[in-house]
């Protein structure tokens, strides 16, 4: 059985904890691959709700590895926490947990940097958890490991020599440079807190890769969303990771024929979080509906998310750039009631219609289709032929205008609020 890749279509918070949390009922080991605590992913399950913020969504169902990859940031205070939470709710037993060693490790001098950077002008919105330096640090070569945790001496060499490397953008920033003593301090610091987590870290690669060949179900969850990418979203309005389908493999450790199937995620309209051009975004009156409709807040920040009309040709890139097999349709509920839907076919250019994100989007205009809405309440559907035809309709413009099966259609936070059209693992 190859392996299932679960991503996010859009600019993040399209739903992939509910998504993931729903597909890991059949799933044998579930990896997180790229990003860190910039993500929040929600798990409503009757009413209890648990937000993930390092640790898989598969975390609910006992007996499913949860493995933190290779290409992920962790902060090992936050993972701390949050394992905590897991096993205060008799969940993530110690086995269930697996910590890749060669993933990269968030510090506190990088949420520092980061936190003097995103006071200034070039301030880009991020979520200040430290994810863009730590992975400037991965680039850089001077990154720490979990692999460094078991091995004190070299983690204090490691340190020096990221500390090093910093030193001047510590001073242009007027951080002071921790000393000797702060050093001894950091280290000594990491490694209690490392200690209970150590039995857990390994080689996950090797372990996933061993999982996928002996049969069993694998699910990869994507953070953030493809047009977060580092390299094809909308840049540097982005994160600093690989978001896509392709970061699954090298975030993990395995090769791009373990992934058979590949699900993108979009909400049935748009949201963003932060800085950064949103050619669909509505006026901001009819955003402040949009809002309070779908609970538009972040999971991580709790910062108001801007919302806009569907941008099918942002989704359109995002299909290309994961290789989708299928999309999943979220929050087609918060549809109901708001009257005629608009969605996005493409941006007028000069040169004509674009049908694709270009690589400026800054003041493109958006080419905008009118569609009949629906009043009803859709939270109690569960077959797509009980849907309102002009549900159905525009589930049907989505999906021929991409090319690409719709296989979920998700009409409430719960796990139960869904309409499953493909089966992932049978
Ligand atoms: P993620 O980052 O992609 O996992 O998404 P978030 O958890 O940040 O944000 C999605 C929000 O929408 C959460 O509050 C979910 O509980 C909620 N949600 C997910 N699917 C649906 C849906 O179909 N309808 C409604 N109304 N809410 C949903
Ligand atoms: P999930 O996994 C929505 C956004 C930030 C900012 C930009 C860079 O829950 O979908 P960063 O802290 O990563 O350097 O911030 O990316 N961002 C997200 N927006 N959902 C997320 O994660 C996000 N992770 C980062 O708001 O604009
Ligand atoms: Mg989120």
């Amino acid at each position: 059985m190859p392996a299932a890749v679960v991503v996010g279509a859009q600019w993040g918070d399209e739903g992939k904890g509910k998504v993931v949390d729903l597909y890991s009922e059949g799933a044998d080991v579930v990896v997180r691959f790229a990003g860190g605590a910039n993500a929040g992913h929600t798990l409503v399950l009757g009413d209890q709700k648990l937000v993930t913020h390092l640790v898989p969504s598969g975390v609910l169902h006992p007996g499913t590895l949860c493995v933190l990859g290779a290409g992920m940031v962790i902060d090992l205070e936050t993972l701390t926490d949050e394992i905590a939470e897991c096993r205060e709710r008799g969940l993530l037993a110690a086995e269930d947990l697996l910590i890749s060693e060669r993933a990269q490790l968030i510090l506190p001098y990088h949420r520092d940097l980061e936190a003097i950077r995103e006071s200034g002008r070039h301030a880009i919105g991020t979520t200040r958890r430290g994810i863009g330096p730590a992975y400037e640090s991965k680039a850089a070569r001077t990154g720490i490991r979990p692999a460094d945790l078991s091995r004190p001496q070299i983690l204090r060499e490691r340190i020096d020599q990221n500390l090093d490397q910093l030193a001047p953008l510590f001073a242009a920033h007027d951080i002071e440079v921790p000393d000797d003593e702060k050093r001894s301090r950091l280290v000594e610091r990491l490694l209690t807190i490392a200690a209970p987590l150590l039995p857990s870290v390994g080689n996950a690669g090797r372990r996933v890769a061993d999982e996928i060949a002996a049969g069993k179900n694998v699910l990869f969850e994507g953070a953030q969303g493809a047009l977060l990418d580092v390299d094809h979203g909308t840049y540097p309005f982005v994160t600093s990771s690989t978001t896509t389908a392709a970061g699954a493999c090298s975030g993990t450790g395995v090769g791009p024929t373990a992934i058979g199937k590949v699900i993108g995620i979009s909400k049935t309209y748009c949201t963003r979080v932060g800085a950064g051009p949103f050619p669909t975004e509505m006026d901001e009156e009819v955003q402040k509906v949009w809002r309070e409709a779908g609970g538009e807040y972040g999971a991580t920040t709790g910062r108001p998310r801007r919302c806009g009309w569907l941008d099918l040709a942002a989704l359109k890139t995002a299909v290309r750039i994961n290789g989708m097999t299928s999309l999943a349709l979220t929050k087609l509920d918060v549809l109901s009631g708001r009257g005629p839907i608009h969605v996005g076919v493409g941006y007028e250019t000069d040169d004509g219609v674009m049908d694709e994100l270009p690589v400026h989007v800054g003041g493109l205009k958006p080419v905008l289709r009118e569609l009949p809405g629906w009043d009803d309440d859709l939270r109690g559907v569960r077959d797509v032929s009980k849907l309102p035809v002009a549900a159905r309709a525009y589930i049907d413009t989505i999906s021929d205008h991409l090319g690409v099966p719709v296989g979920l259609v998700s009409v409430g936070p719960g796990r139960s609020e869904t309409i499953v059209l493909e089966r992932l693992f049978s």
